[in-house]
């Protein structure tokens, strides 16, 4: 019988590995494990993470909790970073996109990593530069961003990645008005189609996202004759890829736009930002490329589309946010009970769900879990992990093997750091988790449990309603 880090350790041999044996942490490519890259099970069969036995933590902060781990993330960021050095021969820079989780803690590591930050409302604008990083390395995304977070993104000078022409005329106005000349980028919709799910594709034609190629002369011409100050164009094609083909293509097709715009309207690019995408591992089967083997590809289908084309090489960014947040954390929960529908299957109850992990009932993503409490016992039962709340899709993970479980046991699922807490609801008012970063045998609380008290902070009464 096999037992239960048997399963993912066998599977991803090289991504948990035991800390006594000599393997460099540095090479492994923190988005093809399932666990993050310090995670153990440790003498009293507890699984432990960045040196803090998670029962521990459990005991410590309460359930549910998000538990980061510093080292997994930060080698991440430096894979990216030195990827782009060995294999592109241009500047290159890398963003964090931080819709995949926007807070101080997480902002502050990337930003100590050289990283910028991609940012999507005014209030990811502020996470980042009250974390310290740059304006000049922050760049202002969303297909229908507010006057006042535009005003805000000019004060603030961060570069501003306009997505239509709506948003282009009101900047040109905000530019005019205050005789400014605020950095820009146009995003454009490549038309390269991905294989993931369809809620998270956005390169294809039929999106919300970008100008059409069919409107980017006049745009150009309009940028031409505009107090913008137009740095270059950017695409995303969708996230949780696989495949390399679709970000090796996006140089090909940039380029002609690069080109187009110097050439017949006199518009000097600089930056070519081709978006973020690349997957990670949340089960078994996943089999994503490793950060390396992506920044590789894009990087040379960019220099091959730059050199046939006779253009000097762009300077190269991308936007990455699951690859780099995602397999870095796990989130922790306390079994409570237990439903067994004879011949059909056993419901076990965790203490969170859709509010804390929406991606399962939003996508059907699927997840991977063990008992931290006793990693070593044999996986003896199929269960499914139905969360607490009030509909019959909180369910988030069906049919997965474990150890024979209690109530109070600890379940701690995998792969929790991107879209986990910053989709986060308070959906049937339940306060959002805590979250630590671990590191070292250290921890340290980055988000604090909400309170039942918080949950009305926004709440008002009108007076002729009081009692
Ligand atoms: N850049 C832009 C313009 C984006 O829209 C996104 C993601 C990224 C970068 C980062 O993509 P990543 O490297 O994380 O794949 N909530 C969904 C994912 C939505 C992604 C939205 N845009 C999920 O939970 O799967």
């Amino acid at each position: 019988m096999t037992t239960a880090l048997s399963s993912p350790r066998q599977e991803t041999a090289s991504s948990n590995p035991p800390q006594d044996k000599a393997i460099s942490l540095d090479s492994l490519s923190p988005n093809q494990q399932l666990l993050p890259l310090t995670a153990i099970v440790n003498s009293s069969d507890h699984l432990e993470i960045g040196g803090c036995d998670v029962v521990e933590l459990v005991q410590q902060y309460g359930t549910p909790l998000y538990i980061l781990d510093e080292v997994s993330l930060r080698t991440a960021c430096q894979q990216y970073r030195d990827a782009f050095s060995k294999h592109y021969q241009g500047q290159s820079q890398v963003l964090y996109a931080s819709k995949a989780w926007s807070c101080l803690a997480v902002c502050a590591i990337v930003g100590s990593e050289s990283l910028g930050i991609d940012v999507v409302s005014a209030g990811e604008i502020l996470t980042a530069l009250r974390a310290g990083v740059s304006p000049r390395l922050i760049y202002f995304h969303g297909n229908n961003k507010s006057v006042e977070e535009l005003s805000y993104a000019i004060e603030s000078s961060c570069t501003i990645v306009v997505d239509n022409w709506h948003e282009l005329k009101t900047l040109e106005r905000l530019a005019q008005e205050g005789n400014l000349s605020p950095r820009i980028m146009l995003r454009l919709t490549p038309g390269i189609e991905c294989h993931t799910h369809e809620y998270i594709q956005t390169g294809h034609i039929d999106s919300k996202f970008g100008f059409d190629p069919n409107e980017i002369e006049s745009v150009f011409a309009f940028l031409a004759e505009s107090s913008l100050n137009c740095i270059g164009i950017h695409a995303h094609i969708g996230s949780q890829i696989f495949e390399l083909q679709p970000h090796q293509d996006i140089g090909g097709v940039m380029v002609h736009w690069f080109k187009l715009a110097g050439e017949k309207y006199s518009l000097q690019f600089s930056e070519l930002n081709i978006g973020g995408g690349l997957g990670i591992r949340y089960v078994e089967s996943d089999d994503p490329p490793s950060i390396e083997e992506w920044v590789k590809t894009v990087s040379a289908g960019v220099t091959a589309a730059f050199v046939t084309e006779g253009l000097a090489l762009p300077k190269l960014l991308c936007e990455p946010g699951r690859s780099l947040v995602g397999s870095t954390c796990v989130t922790a929960y306390t079994i409570g009970g237990s439903k067994t529908v004879p011949d059909i299957r056993t419901y076990i109850t965790v203490d969170g769900g859709m509010s804390d992990n929406p991606r399962p009932i939003t996508y059907q993503s699927k997840y991977r879990a063990v008992v931290a409490n006793h990693m070593s016992s044999p996986l003896s039962q199929t269960v499914t992990i139905a969360g607490k709340h009030c509909e019959s899709g909180d369910i988030l993970i069906k049919d997965i093997q474990l150890p024979f479980t209690n109530a109070g046991d600890i379940l701690v699922v995998f792969g929790t750091g991107a879209y986990n807490y910053s989709m986060a609801s308070n959906y049937n008012r339940l306060p959002k988790p805590a979250a630590v970063v671990v590191e070292g045998g250290e921890s340290s609380l980055i988000i604090k449990r909400e309170t039942r008290e918080d949950l009305l902070r926004q709440d008002c009464l009108p007076e002729r309603l009081h009692k």
